[in-house]
């Protein structure tokens, strides 16, 4: 393991890490010292992330968790405290895109089950874990939102309404537990190359043309990788980014710039 020891010592959740920006988290939250909670829906992945991890000299362990399921989420967040200790980095990523269709189409159905994982899901491993945090008077909480949850796009109306309110969640409760030396930050990456955007790809009849106007979205000429958001998970979940609380880390090639 590439180690320098950015967070030892740490205990780190991450939600949806099977997979995309979450396994990416994981990983370099485990190489960078952490003991790393893999908790995902995708049990198979998961495991074999764990297996990458501890093989390379890494901590990690999975636990089988939709963040929809507050009874869930209470039981692995007392379960990773059991096994680890407190929970010292909470990485709030589980996430779906939901339909892409007009608001007049989408149905109510669509709409809750968007809004259970996206963020009830946050709601509630945020609760769960914070009393731990409280007690050991720190922790770091970092909310996956998006661009889409600062600018507007002609598509996926759900999701933008759901990682809007992950951004202002963030903020308020930044207010709330800063006194308890608990700091919540949310970021915001453009189109990450991961099995979501290649979903959303793959819908399309010409999906190279897809890719291409993907990449055109960002000046910096191309979609990013899902090592680009990890690395700024790593800096909010180190003690580097202990002054900072309550921000919105954007990390999108220039998207949001013009
Ligand atoms: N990829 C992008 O371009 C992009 C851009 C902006 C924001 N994001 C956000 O980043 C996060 C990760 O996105 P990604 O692209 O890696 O997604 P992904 O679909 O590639 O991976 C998401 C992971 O979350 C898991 N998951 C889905 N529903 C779950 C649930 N109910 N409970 C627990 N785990 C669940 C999946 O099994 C998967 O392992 C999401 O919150 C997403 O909205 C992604």
């Amino acid at each position: 393991m590439n180690q320098n020891g950015r967070v030892s010592g740490k205990v780190a959740l991450v939600t949806g890490a099977s997979l995309g920006i979450g396994r990416a988290c994981a990983k370099l939250l485990a190489a960078e010292g952490a003991a790393v909670a893999i908790t995902d829906v995708r049990d198979e992945p998961g495991h074999s992330l764990v297996e990458e991890i501890c093989q390379s000299g890494g901590t990690a362990s999975y636990w089988h968790l939709d963040v929809a399921d507050e009874d869930a989420v209470r039981a692995t967040a007392k379960a990773v405290e059991a096994k680890f200790g407190a929970i010292s980095i909470l990485v709030n990523n589980a996430g779906i895109s939901g339909v892409d269709k007009p608001t007049h189409e989408v149905t109510s159905e669509e709409w809750d089950r968007l809004m259970a994982v996206n963020v009830k899901g946050v709601f509630f491993c945020t609760k769960h874990v914070l009393p731990q945090m409280m007690k050991a008077n720190k922790g770091s909480i970092i909310n996956l939102s998006s661009i889409y949850g600062l600018v507007g796009a002609p598509d996926v109306p759900p999701y933008h309404a759901s990682k809007g309110a992950v951004r202002l969640m963030t903020k308020t409760d930044a207010l709330i537990y800063a006194p308890y030396g608990i700091r919540v930050n949310s970021i915001h990456p453009g189109f990450i190359w991961t099995p979501m955007v290649e979903g959303y790809l793959s819908s399309q009849s010409d999906q190279a043309a897809g890719r291409k106007a993907l990449d055109a979205l960002h000046p910096l000429g191309h979609v990013g990788e899902p090592d680009d958001i990890a690395y700024g998970v790593l800096y909010l979940g180190s003690d580097e980014s202990k002054f900072i609380t309550g921000t919105e880390l954007v990390i999108d090639g220039g998207y949001t710039a013009r």
